[in-house]
């Protein structure tokens, strides 16, 4: 009987040391330790035996049984000490998921582009909060309290006298707050309108310009204006200066260019008028000075604001502005 067992003992270990693979181990274990292996079946045998031989036979089958554990659970460590890639349940001859690279959204590019280039023309960039006061966002901008150009701009308001900014003009007020002219600033950021449709969206993003100087004339806002729209579309882009109104300048204007799809003929983007409208400008009110304590008899500028999502539209020939905020890749990825 203790031979029985030292012999199915050598066996297993025998078995064990040829084994090569997780397969091989599993083999020995089912052959020896399995519910109709050697052991297993020596062990059930045990009652068989005569009384006086029993407590013997089955502490050494223990013995036995548990050295073979041992044994196969040290070849599993070995082999996956060896070779880990074998065990694991990975196929590693598949080929890779490639990561899908990232990149800027087309509005931030846009909006780069354009900040880009106004700061090649000695405009400094400045940013600030989105959600506003009714002060920054209205009062300091020469829109009191129930004027009606307030109804231009649906507003979303927090509470009486905080809001989430309509435009990015509020920045002119800070920008001259902090410093004295000469004041050449550009101020890039969302903004937000309860409005939604082809054509809008409750946030978008604008880029606000300010000039402010000595001697500076309605004749430095077309300049710029135009060298910006040259570099941003191309030199054979018309500008049109069209009469508007904002509260916070005088004169005020709205700036056209020459229809990038059809070139002046008239098609659907442009409403078959051959412009499209891109920004709104002006030279500055004096009211605006005032509130912010500048002299003016001897201080003069300029202030425009142009939609980011409206030129990116116009550059990419994109119909539906919504297409840039649902995230949907097959969009996204063509930029
Ligand atoms: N803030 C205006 C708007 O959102 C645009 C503008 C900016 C007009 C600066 C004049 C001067 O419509």
């Amino acid at each position: 009987m203790k031979q029985e067992i030292q012999q199915i003992q050598a066996e297993a270990q025998a078995d064990l040391a040829t084994a090569q693979n997780e397969k091989d181990i599993e083999a020995v274990a089912v052959r020896y330790l399995g519910r109709k292996g050697a052991l297993t079946g020596f062990l059930r045998n045990i009652a068989k035996l005569p009384p006086e031989e029993r407590a013997a036979a089955g502490k050494q089958a223990n013995a036995a049984k548990q050295s073979l554990e041992t044994a196969v659970r040290k070849a599993r460590e070995e082999l996956e000490r060896r070779a880990p890639e074998k065990t694991a349940a990975i196929d590693i001859s598949l080929p890779g998921r490639p990561a899908i690279p990232g990149h800027t959204h087309p509005i931030s590019q846009i909006m780069q582009e354009i900040c880009s280039i106004l700061e090649r023309m000695g405009f400094s960039v400045a940013e600030g909060p989105e959600v506003e006061t009714d002060y920054y966002n209205f009062e300091a901008l020469n829109v009191p309290k129930y004027h009606p150009a307030r109804d231009m701009q649906d507003t979303f308001y927090i509470s009486e006298n905080i809001v989430l900014r309509t435009q990015t003009s509020p920045m002119q007020i800070r920008a001259m707050e902090n410093q004295t002219p000469p004041v050449a600033v550009i101020a890039p950021g969302k903004v937000f309108r309860c409005d939604s449709d082809l054509t809008h969206t409750p946030m978008f993003h604008q880029v606000e310009g300010l000039l402010v100087d000595e001697n500076i004339s309605f004749a430095d806002l077309k300049g710029t204006l135009t060298a910006f729209v040259h570099a941003m579309f191309d030199r054979e882009t018309a500008l049109r200066f069209r009469p508007s109104f904002f509260p916070f300048t005088e004169p005020s204007a709205e700036v056209d260019i020459l229809c990038v799809m059809c070139r002046g003929k008239g098609c659907r983007v442009c409403g078959q008028s051959g412009w499209l409208e891109i920004l709104g400008s002006g030279m500055v009110h004096p009211n605006v000075f005032r509130s912010v304590g500048y002299d003016t008899q001897r201080f003069t500028g300029f202030a425009f604001g142009m939609g980011v999502e409206r030129i990116a539209m116009l550059k990419y020939g994109i119909d539906d502005i919504r297409k840039f905020f649902n995230n949907d890749m097959r969009f996204l990825g063509q930029f």
